[in-house]
């Protein structure tokens, strides 16, 4: 069965997910409200931030944290062990696809092979969830996240609504229409809003 699957991301005002400066604690501090026993994570998110997961301390696996999951089906991520040793995962998973390019010899990251070119979705929850996964966090708020609403694999949806008008980037989300219920909405002093929905499939 397929585990149950929340996102969050940090937007601005006007739905931009970057150029303005993410409140990373208050993030996180909500984020780990879920427990997920799995983070869903989009290579180009952890290859944007390789140089600092290199150069952090290694503390070691945490072996109450969650799994990471990459999805990498073209086998960009080179930071497997300093991700494993990072402190908050209890272990790392390389998310590949058939035609994902040959790994070295020696590469000890356990993987998942689904899908020809691109990594299959749908099929890696369906595993995670067989595997004992009930829920699942995707930390994206580009492709990835898109990628997962348009084949409706997530099933609530949070966002943290800076308080800053950015004026040009990237929205989060611009393709078909969504329906969402209301869950609830948290305002914090400094004008953040926490506003959570279910996605309506
Ligand atoms: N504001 C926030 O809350 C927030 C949260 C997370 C990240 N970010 C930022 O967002 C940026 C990265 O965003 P991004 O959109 O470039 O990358 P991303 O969210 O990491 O998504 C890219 C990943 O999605 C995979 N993907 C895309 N479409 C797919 C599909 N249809 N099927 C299977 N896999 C698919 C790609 O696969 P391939 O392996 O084939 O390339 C790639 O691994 C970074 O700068 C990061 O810091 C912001």
């Amino acid at each position: 069965m397929r585990p149950h699957v929340v996102a969050q991301l940090a937007v601005s005002l006007d739905g931009m997910t970057s150029g303005f400066d993410v409140d990373l604690a208050r993030f996180y501090a909500l984020a780990s409200l879920w427990q997920e026993d799995v983070t869903l994570i989009g290579a180009d998110t952890i290859l944007a931030q390789e140089a600092a997961v290199l150069a952090a301390p290694r503390r070691g696996p945490r072996a109450e944290g969650p799994l990471l999951a990459v999805v990498d089906s073209r086998a960009r991520v080179r930071s497997w062990e300093s991700l494993r040793q990072l402190g908050y995962w209890s272990d790392v998973l390389a998310l590949y696809a058939d035609q994902t390019p040959e790994r070295p010899v020696d590469a000890t990251t356990r993987e998942l092979v689904t899908g020809y070119e691109q990594v299959d979705l749908a099929e890696v929850l369906e595993t995670l969830g067989r595997r004992g996964a009930q829920t699942v966090r995707v930390d994206s708020a580009g492709a990835l996240l898109r990628a997962c609403l348009a084949l409706d694999l997530v099933d609530e949806l949070a966002l943290l609504v800076h308080p800053v008008l950015v004026g040009s980037g990237d929205p989060w989300y611009d393709t078909r229409q969504l329906a969402l219920q209301h869950v609830g909405t948290e305002v914090f002093k400094d004008g953040t809003l926490w506003m959570r929905y279910c996605v309506a499939i």
